[in-house]
């Protein structure tokens, strides 16, 4: 039997925008499965909670028969060995987000040898694009619909007790 190549996509994912979609996609055609990672941050105090941050990317996500979502705890490398993944999968918007998934990602290796960080690109267009920039623009009703799903615009807007 050949080994299977199961990728880990991590991140807080509050909420997740078009521009994580774009590397998901990618990701499902690269690999046999894709496990999107819920992460609890310390650094961060998030709008929504771990359950609907799943939730919200379990519906963006459907369509992918080989993407999963789970929430995890703790290290990212523990994680990816529980679900005996070979590849954590980054994305890479600009040359600002280098020196810090560098770090990152050498750290996860020294950790996990076993473990593979790769990179991957999203289209040019979601380079600026970040979940902070979606929450701000959202609080100030600005208009995020070309920036995440219709769902996740909806419960945004219900979060925040906007009119939809
Ligand atoms: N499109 C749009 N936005 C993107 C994006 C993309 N393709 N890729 C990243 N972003 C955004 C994220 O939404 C996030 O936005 P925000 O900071 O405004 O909320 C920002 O860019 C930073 O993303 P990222 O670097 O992925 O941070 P994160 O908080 O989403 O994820 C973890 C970081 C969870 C992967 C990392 O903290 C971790 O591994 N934690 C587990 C603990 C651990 O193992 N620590 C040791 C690591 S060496």
């Amino acid at each position: 039997m050949t080994k299977k190549n199961i990728a880990i996509y991590p991140g807080t994912f509050d909420p997740v925008t078009n521009g994580h979609l774009d590397i998901i996609e990618r990701a499902s055609v690269l690999f046999d499965v894709v496990i999107v990672g819920v992460a609890f941050n310390i650094n961060k105090s998030p709008l929504f909670t771990k359950e609907e941050r799943r939730d919200l990317i379990k519906k963006v996500t459907k369509k992918y028969k080989n993407v999963r979502v789970e929430m995890f705890n703790g290290l990212l490398v523990d994680f990816a060995k529980k679900q005996k993944a070979n590849v954590i999968i980054r994305g890479l918007r600009a040359i600002s987000d280098f020196e810090y998934e560098f770090q990152m990602s050498l750290t996860n290796r020294k950790l996990a040898p076993g473990i593979t960080t790769m990179f991957l690109m999203p289209n040019e267009k979601y380079t600026y694009l970040n979940s902070s920039l979606v929450r701000e623009l959202s609080k100030l009703k600005g208009d995020i619909s070309s920036f995440v799903p219709p769902v996740v615009e909806k419960t945004i807007k219900l979060k925040l007790n906007q009119k939809l």
